[in-house]
């Protein structure tokens, strides 16, 4: 009877630990109360539910099937599935069935992540690896190796891992997308990528080159704070262009940065590593730095270089002062309205205090008062030729002061010499 008990135990033990598995077959159902999980238990994945915060009134929230460190401390999912398409409720259910990989949740049309159609595959997997990456094979018991259909090293969100590549790699894009805010995982306005032509890492803020790493990318790199670094290696051949990097663990890395690394594209444009570390503060080029790696802002022709943004406190003084076009616009944060405005030539600044939407300043202010309001005002940078004109007024008018004086001493010696004789006249 008792070694029955123990028998029992040791079976829902397995089951327990059968339940925390890193492997999807094929048939096989994970719900928003199941997770996978690697073989050594670094990583996680599974539904999670988003609160967006509050914007314009409501208080949204999304569930998203994520992949997060074990051991976070931060709390930000290292990938997402479906960050353009969020589920409604908790309805959420990934499966492998013979048309593909895909979501299927109650309401709405299953997000397809990976296509069966085309494929002649066997034995069909997906595998959590430890490394953080999600792993569509087919095991075929004829081939030496797995057959990998899909990958989620091959889909980035915000978050480069040690081992995945940021690049291009076979005609696909592999760069980072920043979330739209702080709490709202919908792509955002910058992106990180890796470009050997135009200065190795670089930041966009949509378009825009805002900042480049270029040959101080191993200067911004942390000198082993804290026992940990980071060996960044670039490949280059035919079919790819890539920056990778992995950790170089020493004996005294504490175990929980072990698990934690990261180097992440904030909501706002800044690169953080390991959730400590700030590589890149995206403030720092306004639109006129030039200095740390930041890129002049390009405009139309009403930009100078040297306009910048900065953020000062102001009372519109008409009823005109504001446009507000975009304001409640939930697919646009402020940086996209400060991209916006600097494009057009009538705006001369932006809200400051709306996460989403856009409120843009096109007419009167002036500054600070009772019920001031903070904005991101475009600041006119005074031209470097109006300084030009103002020193050479003030050499001309040097020069003419050091003439008249001059004359007028001239005249003063020869009145003085001719009053006291000692020179005749000459003749003509
Ligand atoms: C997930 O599936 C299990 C059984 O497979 C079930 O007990 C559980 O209620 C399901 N959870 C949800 C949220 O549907
Ligand atoms: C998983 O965690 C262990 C223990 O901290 C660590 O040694 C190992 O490098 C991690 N594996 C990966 C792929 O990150
Ligand atoms: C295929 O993948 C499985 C699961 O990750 C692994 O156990 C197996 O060793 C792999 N086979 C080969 C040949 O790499
Ligand atoms: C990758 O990005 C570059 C530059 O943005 C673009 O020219 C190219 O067409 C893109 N390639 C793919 C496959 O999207
Ligand atoms: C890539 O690495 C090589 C050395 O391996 C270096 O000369 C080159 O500058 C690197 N490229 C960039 C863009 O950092
Ligand atoms: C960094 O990575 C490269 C490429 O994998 C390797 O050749 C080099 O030895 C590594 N550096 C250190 C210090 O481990
Ligand atoms: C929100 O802004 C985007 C980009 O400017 C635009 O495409 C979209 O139509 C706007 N939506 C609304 C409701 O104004
Ligand atoms: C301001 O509003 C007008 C239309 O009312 C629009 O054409 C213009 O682009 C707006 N400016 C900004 C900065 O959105």
């Amino acid at each position: 009877m008792f070694s029955f008990k123990v028998l029992l135990l040791i079976l829902a033990c397995l089951w327990i630990s059968d339940a925390a598995t890193d492997t999807l077959g094929q048939g096989d159902k994970l719900n928003s109360s199941d997770h996978l999980v690697s073989k050594s238990g670094n990583v996680t994945l599974g539904f999670y539910k988003q609160d967006y915060g509050e914007t314009w009134g409501d208080k949204g929230s999304g569930y998203y099937l994520a992949m997060w460190y074990t051991q976070d401390t931060l709390n930000h999912p290292i990938w997402l599935a479906n960050r353009d398409d969020p589920i409604a409720d908790d309805s959420g259910v990934l499966t492998i069935d013979n048309t593909g990989l895909k979501i299927t949740h109650a309401g709405g049309n299953p997000i397809l992540l990976f296509s069966l159609q085309s494929t002649a595959a066997n034995n069909i997997k997906l595998v959590l690896q430890d490394s953080g990456n999600l792993v569509l094979q087919d095991e075929d018991s004829n081939r030496l190796e797995n057959r990998t259909l899909w990958q989620s090293f091959d889909y980035p969100t915000d978050t480069f891992l040690p081992g995945m590549k940021l690049g291009v790699s076979r005609g696909r894009n592999l760069s980072l997308t920043s979330w739209l805010t702080q709490s709202i995982p919908a792509p955002g306005a910058f992106t990180l990528e890796w470009n050997p032509v135009a200065g190795g890492l670089v930041v966009r803020l949509k378009e825009r080159v805002l900042w480049t790493a270029g040959e101080s990318f191993e200067n911004i790199l942390p000198l082993d704070p804290l026992n940990m670094n980071y060996n960044f290696t670039n490949v280059s051949n035919v079919d790819e262009q890539y920056l990778y990097y992995t950790l170089l663990i020493e004996e005294y890395t504490p175990e929980d940065r072990r698990k934690n690394a990261r180097l992440v594209l904030l909501d706002d444009g800044s690169l953080e590593l390991e959730s400590r570390l700030l590589l890149f503060t995206s403030g720092t080029c306004a639109g006129d730095i030039t200095e740390n790696g930041c890129v002049r802002w390009e405009g139309p022709k009403c930009r100078s270089n040297g306009d910048k943004y900065e953020k000062i406190s102001i009372r519109t003084t008409h009823k005109n002062s504001i446009n507000n076009t975009l304001m409640g616009n939930t697919s646009l944060s402020k940086n996209d309205c400060k991209d916006i405005c600097w494009k057009d030539c009538g705006c001369l600044g932006v809200n400051d205090q709306y996460v989403l939407g856009c409120q843009f300043l096109s007419g009167p202010y002036v500054q600070g008062g009772l019920d001031a309001t903070s904005y991101q005002v475009i600041i006119r940078h005074r031209s470097r030729s109006k300084n030009w004109i103002w020193i050479l007024i003030s050499i001309a008018m040097a020069l003419m002061i050091a003439i008249v004086l001059g004359i007028l001493f001239y005249l003063r010696r020869r009145r003085r010499i001719r009053m006291e004789g000692k020179i005749p006249r000459t003749k003509n």
